[in-house]
Formats: C-alpha cells, structure tokens, sequence
C-alpha cells in the first residue's frame, strides 16, 4: 500500500435550530464511509463536525419557544450527537460555533484580514422593522414582486417569475415579523473585499480541488465579477461580536466554516497528538477535505479559501459536493409529509439499512438521491438478506453442527477466494473517488459468485452420504472465506453488522488489508441471524409517524386556544336542550344582564340571567329558539336563581351571538 496520509475531514455543520433529516444523513454518511475505509486502509483521519449555532433564525426561533438562544442551541445539541451517533457517525469532536474557540479563531483571522487591508468599511441602506427594533435579513421581508407583481413573495427573488431584487424594492413591503412596513435606515457594514483574492480563486478553483461540474460552474460566477462580502450584522443577532466595534456581529456565514477549526481546536486541547497548529497553518502538509451540500458550494470554495488566504492560513485540499435527498421524486416537504425525521427513521428501522440504501446509489456527482420506500426495501432485502448475509447463514451451521465449529486446513475453491481477495484495490479505488454505488456494484457481483458457488457444491447433499460429508468442511470454509472478504469490503458502509460478523467468525477488528489473508484451521462461533428483512409495514409506519407529524404541524391554529380535551362521557354530562325564550327582561341595576324565561316543552320553564345585554334589545329576543345548559347547578345571584345557561358565540372583540338551531327544532329536545 501506499505511505500513511494524513487527513482531517469535515461535513457541513448542521444549524442547531432543527432536526437532523435524512438530507443531513446523506451527506454525513457519505463522508462517514470515507472516513471509515481510509481508517481501514491504515491512514489516520480526524473527523470532525458540530452545531453551527449563530443567525437570526436561531435568534427568533429562540424568542418564538420562550427561551434563550443559549438553551435552544444546546437542546439541539444533545439532540443532535444523539442521532449522528445512532446513525453510526464516527466523529473525533462534535462541537459547536458558538464557543470560546471560534470566537477566539474568528476574531484572530478578522483581525489579520483587516491588518492585511482586505476589509471595507461603508454605510449601506436596509430595511427596518420599526416595531421589533431590528434590521431585516432579505428573507423576512415580504411583498409584491417589483416585476410581475405577485403577491406574498420574500425580499430576495420572486417564487412566481424567478425575478431576484433586493427587498427595498419590493412593492408594498411588510416585515415578516411584525406585519409593520419596514424603514430604511442607514448602518455602518463591513465586508470582506472577495475581489483581492480574484487571481488566487481562479488559480485554486481550477486545479483539481473541486468536481469538474463544480469547477465549471464556478467560471460563471468570476465572469459576473467578485463583489464584497457584507460580514457584518447589527444587534440584536446572536453571533460572535466584531473586536473593536460596538453592537455588530459576525454574519454567521463568516464564523461557520472557522467552526471547522474550533471543533479542532478543542479535540487538540484534550488529543495531545493531535497538532491544531499543523493542521491550519500555511501549506501544511496535512490533507484537510470538507464535504458539504452542493448548495453550499458558494461558501466553501470560494469565501472560505479566500477568508483562509487571506489570513495566512492553508487552503483545503478538496471541497466534495454532493446533491440533496427528494422523497418519491420531490423535494422532501414538511406539509406534504414527504419530511423523513432521523429519529423518526431510528424509531422504526435500522440505521444500516440506510447507510447501505445512500451508498449503493451514490456516486462522485452532484445528482439529487431518491428516496421512495418500494426500492429502498426491495433493495436491502435482495442485496443484503438475499445475497451478502445468505452466504454466511448458508454455511455456518454445517461447520458448527458436523466439525465442532472448525474451518478446513484447505479450501474446496481457491480460485474463488482469489477472484473475490483479487477485487480489493479496484474496490479501494472506487471507495477512494466516492464511486460508492460502483464499489456496491462490484461488492454484489462477487457475492452473486460465491451464493451461485455454494448453490452448486450443494452442501446439504453432501452432508448426507458418507463419501462426500468430509467435502462439506471445505466447501463452506470457501464460504465463509467469501462471506468474511465481503465482509471487509462493505465495513465502512455496514460498521455495526460487520462487527457482528467479526464476533461470529471469531475474528479481531479486520483492516483492509485482511482481505489478503485466508481464514483456515480457525474455530468460529455459532451462527445468528446478523440482520432481518426489513418489513415493509415498519417502512409504513414510519412513514405514516411523519405524516400524522405533518398534519399536526399543519393544523391552523386558534387564536383563543382550545380549552383541554375532554372524553365523550364528560361531554354527555352536560344536558343541552333547545329552549324558547318565551319572556326577555331588562334587569334593573345590572347593565349587562337580561332576564329570560325558557321553555323546555313538557310545560318545564326555566330562569336564567345572561350577560348578552350589550348585544340585544330584550324585546326582540321573545319567540325565539336557542340552546340551553339545562342542567347547570342552580346559582343564587343578587336579581334572583339563574336556572342554567344559554349558549352564546363571542371572540375578543365587542359581540355576542346567541345560538339558534334550524327550523324544525322543537323545545325540549336533546342537543348533542
Ligand atoms: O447550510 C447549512 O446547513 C449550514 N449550517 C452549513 C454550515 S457549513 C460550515 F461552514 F459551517
Ligand atoms: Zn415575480
């Protein structure tokens, strides 16, 4: 094998106002299964990753839940390492933005960027809410769009016509957060002047860092020229603050990708052989490689190198892109139920159907990934029940049952293991080059050969007749020694079933190289099942838990909430009647009562004060229906006994509105 390398990988840091989704365990389990084969190769890889915890909308989520932006970050975090880890994310730190590293790290670098001359400082114009006291980001101002007038549409492009502006010049501009029409006011920004580092860009963006379609996608963006990046924010933004100035922060943006470092710089406080400085500092030697969302391109390849250049730091090796996760061929929406929680996913299925599902349909490109449920059971039951564990659960009972759980001294196949040890670089290289859907391809292929091997040398018959029963030891130690290579090749994908699979073959952790190696004379354990089909129901489930989410995410809310559920036998406690109002009475001395005398039929009268006075005229109340609590505990008031309740509709302004049923009604019946 090649010498050592030494590489730190990143994925993009999850915003800690949200739960982590199937999109995010794309990506992460991407780069995690990289990660895991160079670990299995014998290079040493640092992984690391944390909240990205900074903004206005974690700012206003906060507001929103009652609580500080503090509390909410740190729920998130929890959260957030509990489910990266149950999805088998193997990080060397999980840490966040918001801590006394970044803000040490974000400051220092702001500091060398403006001592170097490449920040600027200008008043600018934005919109203001006048009633939150605060600027508005683009996205929380809404209007009519300036080109084709559609109504409702936010302050930086138009959903009708695909027109981008700027929110000043929305028609009939309102802020999003109060309803208010927004001012324009004057502050005082600083921006990173991207367009020094023009020359280093184009030089850095086109030559071999970045995927090819990424690489040409970027030539667009030099054409319509480098402009200044606004780093700065006014208060109230929760964020680091920007040394040396009053009530402005870093945009988030600028302190995110320096988050990468931070969560370095405190695993190296407690990893003394891990050298931070090394790492970080111009032309290391160290491969450091971000993987990201292809959404994020912008900031990564090019602010990030800039911003690192800038600051006398090194540039990253790569920046790898990958596409976003639709759910039956659309964009995973929350209120269309298409939403997959990676809790909820956890709660109903295992994590290593998923990682397996991602990687055999991953590939180098920016493509989107579809998840329907058909094809994700179907092929995890084929690929890995049907064909990977089908070896192993073929074979492993004949050597436990009939030679004391001993493999053979020889194999019945050499050419087989061969065939199959022979693959392991073409594998590597496929594992390398994030070709993972070929590298599963190769994987299937090979154990189609040893199931349609073992499907010839027909075990089961042999171990029945004296002659050919010694020929079954051989025949299955071939298949276990096909079961434990393929076991190898899908360990970055599979960890948690391989490490199951290396209990049952008695086997220590197994390194890349070990594919080289031929299990013989070697004692194994009794066989259990190491996975099961996945049922489709469980699928459904947990699909339909999204659902019901949805929809109660979706219900509108009331204004005046709903008082707390009651079941039906309180309900039926109460006894509503339909009663005619056969006399209505002012009430001397009480401005707001009526007196009224009800009829309940059957010749049962009733008196009952309501407070409906500033509504209604007594006189024109006599002769009419409504509904009545005809049961209510009679109450003694100043005027006289209040013999029940009439129904009546008020919200939180001025009117009442007392209840009558449709013609027909009779006095005295039962309403429910
Ligand atoms: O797009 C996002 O989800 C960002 N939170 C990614 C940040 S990546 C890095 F720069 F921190
Ligand atoms: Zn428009």
């Amino acid at each position: 094998m090649s010498t050592a390398r030494n590489i730190v990988v990143t994925y993009a840091l999850p915003y800690a106002n949200g739960s982590i989704h199937i999109g995010h365990m794309l990506g992460m389990i991407q780069t995690d299964v990289w990660v895991r084969f160079q670990r299995m190769r014998g290079h040493t890889v640092h992984f690391f990753n944390g909240d990205d915890a900074h903004g206005t909308p974690i700012m206003l989520s906060a507001e929103k839940a009652g609580i500080s932006p503090e509390e909410l970050i740190s729920r998130y975090h929890q959260e957030h390492s509990k489910d990266l880890n149950d999805f088998g994310i193997e990080f060397n730190n999980f840490y966040s933005t918001h801590s006394p590293e970044n803000e040490k790290l974000a400051s220092a670098i702001y500091l060398e960027l403006e001592k170097n001359g490449h920040i600027a400082k200008r008043t600018i114009k934005q919109a203001f809410d006048p009633e939150k006291n605060m600027f508005l980001p683009d996205r929380y101002v809404k209007g009519e769009c300036p080109k084709c007038g559609a109504d409702d549409q936010y302050g930086d492009n138009c959903e009708a016509c695909g027109a981008t502006y700027s929110p000043t010049d929305l028609k009939n501009p309102i802020s999003a957060l109060s309803g208010v029409a927004p001012i324009e006011k004057e502050s005082e920004h600083y921006f990173f002047k991207l367009g020094d580092f023009e020359a280093m860009l184009k030089d850095w963006t086109q030559s071999g860092h970045l995927q090819p379609e990424v690489a040409n996608k970027l030539k667009e963006w030099f054409e319509s020229g480098l402009q200044d990046w606004d780093i700065s924010r006014d208060a109230p933004y929760f964020g680091i603050p920007i040394p040396n100035t009053k009530d402005k922060f870093f945009y988030v943006w600028l302190d995110a990708p320096i988050g990468y470092f931070s969560s370095m710089l405190n695993y190296a406080a407690k990893n003394k052989d891990f050298d931070f400085e090394a790492v970080v500092k111009k032309d290391s030697a160290i491969e450091l490689l971000h993987f990201v969302g292809k959404d994020i391109i912008y900031f990564h390849a090019l602010f990030w190198p800039a911003v690192l250049t800038g600051s006398n730091h090194r540039t990253p090796d790569a920046v790898y892109a990958h596409g976003f996760v639709t759910v039956n061929g659309q964009k995973m929406s929350k209120s269309r139920g298409t939403f997959i929680n990676a809790r909820t996913y956890l709660d109903h299925l295992n994590p290593e159907y998923l990682r397996y599902y991602f990687c055999a349909r991953l590939n180098h490109s920016l493509d989107d990934i579809d998840f329907t449920e058909d094809d994700f059971t179907q092929r995890v039951n084929s690929d890995l029940v049907g064909k990977y564990v089908n070896i192993a659960s073929r074979s492993a009972n004949f050597i436990v049952k009939n030679f004391d759980g001993k493999l053979s001294g020889e194999l019945d196949k050499p050419e087989l293991i061969a065939k199959i040890s022979g693959e392991a670089e073409n594998i590597a290289q496929l594992y390398e080059n994030r070709e993972y859907s070929k590298a599963v391809r190769e994987i299937m292929a090979l154990a189609d050969l040893a199931n349609q091997y073992i499907a010839e040398a027909e075990p089961w018959k042999k171990i029945k007749a004296d002659e050919t029963r010694d020929a079954v030891q051989g025949i299955c130690t071939t298949a276990l020694n096909a079961f434990r290579i393929l076991t190898i090749y899908l360990k970055p994908i599979l960890p948690k079933i391989a490490s199951e699979a290396e209990k049952f073959l008695n086997l220590p952790p197994q390194q890349w190289q070990d594919a080289q190696n031929t299990l013989l004379n070697h004692a194994i354990n009794p066989y259990k099942p190491l996975l099961q089909r996945i049922d489709p129901k469980e699928v459904a489930k947990m699909t339909d838990a999204e659902q019901q989410a949805a929809t109660e995410a979706a219900a509108p809310q009331l204004s005046n909430p709903l008082a707390d559920e009651i079941n039906i036998d309180d309900f039926l406690k109460v006894d509503l009647r339909v009663a005619k109002i056969i006399e209505a009475n002012p009430v001397e001395g009480a401005d707001k009562l009526i007196q009224l005398k009800l009829d309940l039929g059957d010749g049962v009268t009733k008196q009952v004060f309501a407070g409906i006075k500033s509504a209604y005229n007594p006189e024109d109340l006599a002769g009419k229906l409504t509904i009545m609590v005809a049961n209510l505990k009679p109450r003694k008031m100043r005027f006289g006994m209040s013999e029940g309740m009439v129904l009546a509709a008020s919200g939180e302004g001025p009117g009442i509105y007392i209840l009558e049923p449709h013609d027909g009604a009779q006095p005295g019946m039962r309403v429910k």
